[in-house]
């Protein structure tokens, strides 16, 4: 999608930059590769676009690339790893491929351990640069080509010119938009707040804008993005809340099917939770992450709610949307937990009956709080907790699913079967992964479809003919 304003609003000569490795230079295959989150895998659709812009085609092979980018996440120490693992493995191939480029961006060249890991062991990179600053990559690509050994720029402020910047959507038909940029809640275990910065909110209209021109091209299903989005708003102006921002959505024509990720349960408001009732396009889905189920520790974590806070919060949540789909994350091995504290997680999770949960077990990440604390928890034990909360969550995930054999329910349909091209999958309002027999003709539409069977994972379904 073209976007008008980006080039007489962004900075004077990125449109010089662009348009000087468009012409300048010949090889121009890319392959962007993205850990983390939907943040980072917005950030990438951004990339991509830019990307394209600069005359780049995109292949899935290392072997067929002349520019690698990778876009890092830091939340866990293994994420950080992996991506060490990658650079490794690219060590040689300057040696093969004397002009490719590799980049690294992303939450891990925001902290300054990591950068300068980084440049220290991989001198094979050749570019370097943040989560806010997207929009210099022609500019820093151009000096790399001159010459420079490492060019490299990191931009603090949260608020930047990359909200002007398109995005190469994976998909046409469902699309990211972001809200606000990082976070001020400092949870004792989490690097985000160091690496994406402080909260700051975008403008409504702006917002709006972008979710109209995607609807005007094809986008039924918009998620919105944000580290906590039930904050959204606090940093404007004017007064305007989430739940304000999800009502002029509603109104969008052609946007069928809103969502968000992530909200803070200290900051969901009842107005937001009349929204599932008041707002049709609003998804019957609400991931709410607790952490853990101890009040103990949910203190240690500095999360600033309790586990009978957050019950009250599902309790109310559920009496009025009784068919929602709940979803969390849930961490085990906190610095101090007690096998008391881990039983008291088991048993929330029971009472929730969660239809899905992102499961972790907790990393220590330098320079948080919780990275000091003494009490850590013996791995073994950490592992042992991790596998019997998978045992007590898929049951309750099965059981769920299965309660929707024999309904009817709208799928909107991502993706074809890369093994049998008769069969397509896609998501209900309830966010339930159904594989069913159709074809590419069924991809971005809405598809009515009968469940047949389910698994704790996902349903199987038969599409009804209309
Ligand atoms: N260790 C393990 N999991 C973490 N998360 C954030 N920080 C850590 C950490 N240090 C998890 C939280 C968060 C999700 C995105 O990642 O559950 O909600
Ligand atoms: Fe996303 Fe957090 Fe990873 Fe950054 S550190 S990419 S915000 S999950």
């Amino acid at each position: 999608m073209e976007n008008k304003e980006l080039i007489n609003d962004i900075n004077n000569n990125v449109n010089e930059y662009i348009r000087n490795i468009k012409e300048s230079v010949d090889e121009k295959r890319a392959l962007v590769i993205t850990h983390g989150c939907q943040m980072n895998e917005h950030d990438s659709e951004k990339i991509t676009w830019l990307l394209e812009k600069m005359g780049y085609s995109f292949v899935n092979e290392i072997d067929e690339a002349d520019f690698i980018i990778l876009n890092t996440c830091s939340v866990r120490h293994s994420a950080e790893d992996k991506v060490y693992g990658q650079l490794g493995n690219l060590k040689n191939l300057k040696s093969k491929k004397k002009n490719i480029k590799i980049a690294v961006c992303g939450c891990m060249m925001q902290r300054d351990e990591s950068r300068n890991y980084v440049i220290e062991k991989f001198p094979n990179v050749d570019i370097i640069f943040g989560t806010n600053n997207i929009w210099k990559l022609p500019e820093l690509l151009t000096a790399s080509y001159n010459g420079t050994k490492l060019a490299m720029d990191i931009e603090e402020n949260a608020l930047s010119i990359d909200d002007k910047l398109g995005a190469n959507r994976l998909y046409n038909f469902k699309s990211y938009v972001n809200i606000m940029y990082g976070c001020n809640n400092f949870c004792s275990y989490c690097i985000v707040p160091y690496t994406r910065g402080r909260e700051t909110s975008r403008r409504p209209g702006e917002i709006i804008r972008e979710i109209e021109d995607l609807a005007r091209h094809g986008t039924k299903e918009v998620t919105l993005l944000g580290q906590n989005v039930n904050s959204y708003g606090k940093t404007l102006d004017e007064k305007f809340s989430f739940a304000n921002l999800l009502e002029e959505i509603n109104d969008i024509k052609g946007i069928e099917r809103i969502r968000f990720m992530t909200s803070h349960p200290k900051d969901i408001s009842d107005e937001l939770i009349y929204s599932f009732k008041n707002l049709d396009k609003l998804c019957n889905f609400l991931h709410l992450p607790v952490q853990a189920g101890s009040s103990r520790v949910l203190k240690m974590m500095n999360r600033k709610y309790t586990r009978e806070d957050y019950l009250r919060k599902i309790d109310k949540v559920k009496s009025l949307n009784p068919n929602i789909a709940l979803s969390t994350d849930i961490m085990v091995g906190f610095p101090g937990e007690s096998e008391e504290d881990f039983l008291d997680t088991l048993d929330l999770v029971k009472k929730v009956e969660y239809d899905t949960a992102f499961t972790f077990i907790y990393s220590v990440r330098e320079n948080t709080p919780a990275a000091n604390r003494t009490d850590q928890v013996p791995d073994k034990v950490k592992h042992d907790r991790f596998e019997r909360l998978l045992d007590v969550l898929y049951p309750i995930q099965e059981r769920k699913n299965k309660a929707f054999i024999g309904k009817d329910v709208d799928v909107l349909v991502e993706d074809i079967s890369k093994k049998n091209e008769s069969k397509v999958s896609g998501r209900t309002d309830e966010f339930k992964l159904v594989n069913f027999k159709g074809d590419k003709n069924d991809v971005g539409n809405i598809v009515k479809v009968r469940i047949k069977d389910a698994n704790s994972f996902s349903l199987v379904g038969e599409k009804i003919e209309s």
